[in-house]
């Protein structure tokens, strides 16, 4: 789906700092996870990905074809990016119109472009909200309603930044399903987040990015169990992971599930 060459990126062209260095990823349609401490580049990369900054060196390529010769409306259709902070994103007056203006954007007919907004809203669990001013939501629902914005796209490629910050146990449930539906759908979904038990139950392949290098990349089991890697990228592995290998568990556990599969089998 997404192969990156070579890639490296700096904000300030004539200090040469890189922010982002040699990277080579290929992403299939498995879950991606994308980890790392604050200032990894795991942002930079991803509006990369999204052409909303330009390379200094390297290539992007989606579904074989060079990023860089496409217009931000073409992309548009192919890859979804939901921002940090939602309040860089919305800016309509009601729910409604925020989430089918990305529909409208790229030329859907209005009565479609609602259809497809009142789904996403539907899955975002706002449907009840589309009068209301995007402005009056709370935060976990402004952030749902950024995934419903982007989801109305119908892209191929979703990509997430830290979609369970300011979300309770509730919203993450939603924000659990609602990757699972995207999956289902056959999209490639990525994220970055620091909420690694979020990782081990969601994830199917988890990347490692530390000082704008990728550090490991793998099957989500496989990297959480390289214990250097993740001390030397200043991440933890998930919290029953770490609690199974204190008590010398075999093997890297990920879910409460296993854990107490692994309890029971020891009895
Ligand atoms: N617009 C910008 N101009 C200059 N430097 C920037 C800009 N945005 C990010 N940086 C710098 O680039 C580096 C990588 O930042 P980035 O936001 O990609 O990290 P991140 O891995 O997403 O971190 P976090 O987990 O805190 O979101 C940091 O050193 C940051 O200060
Ligand atoms: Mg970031």
């Amino acid at each position: 789906m997404i192969n990156v060459k070579n890639l490296s990126f700096s904000y300030k062209k004539t200090e040469g700092a890189r922010v982002l260095s040699d990277i080579h990823l290929e992403f299939d349609q498995r879950s991606t996870a994308i980890i790392g401490q604050n200032g990894a580049g795991k942002t930079t990369f991803v509006k990369l990905l999204k052409g909303l900054l330009k390379p200094d060196i390297g290539q992007i390529t989606i579904k074989g074809q060079d990023i860089k010769g496409k217009t931000a409306a073409e992309l548009a259709r192919t890859i979804g990016l939901i921002f940090q902070n939602p309040n860089d994103q919305i800016f309509k007056r009601t729910v409604l119109d925020e989430v089918m203006f990305g529909p409208l954007n790229i030329q859907m007919e209005k009565s479609a472009a609602k259809e497809k907004a009142i789904e996403a809203l539907k899955m975002a669990g706002l449907d009840h909200h589309l009068d209301t001013n995007p402005h009056d939501l709370s935060l976990s629902e402004k952030k749902l309603l950024c995934m419903a914005s982007v989801m109305a796209m119908e892209t191929d490629i979703i990509i997430f930044d830290e979609p369970t910050i300011a979300q309770d146990n509730q919203g993450k449930e939603k924000i659990k399903q609602i990757i699972q539906t995207l999956k289902d759908k056959g999209k490639l979904v990525m994220t970055i987040i620091h909420d690694m038990d979020f990782v081990a139950e969601n994830f199917e392949r988890t990347i490692v990015f530390n000082e704008g290098k990728v550090l490991a990349d793998g099957p989500t089991r496989e990297v959480f169990s390289q214990k250097q890697a993740l001390l030397q990228a200043n991440v933890e592995a998930p919290y029953i992971t770490q609690l199974a290998d204190k008590l010398g568990f075999a093997g890297t556990v990920l879910s409460i599930g296993e854990f107490i599969d692994k309890v029971d089998a020891n009895k």
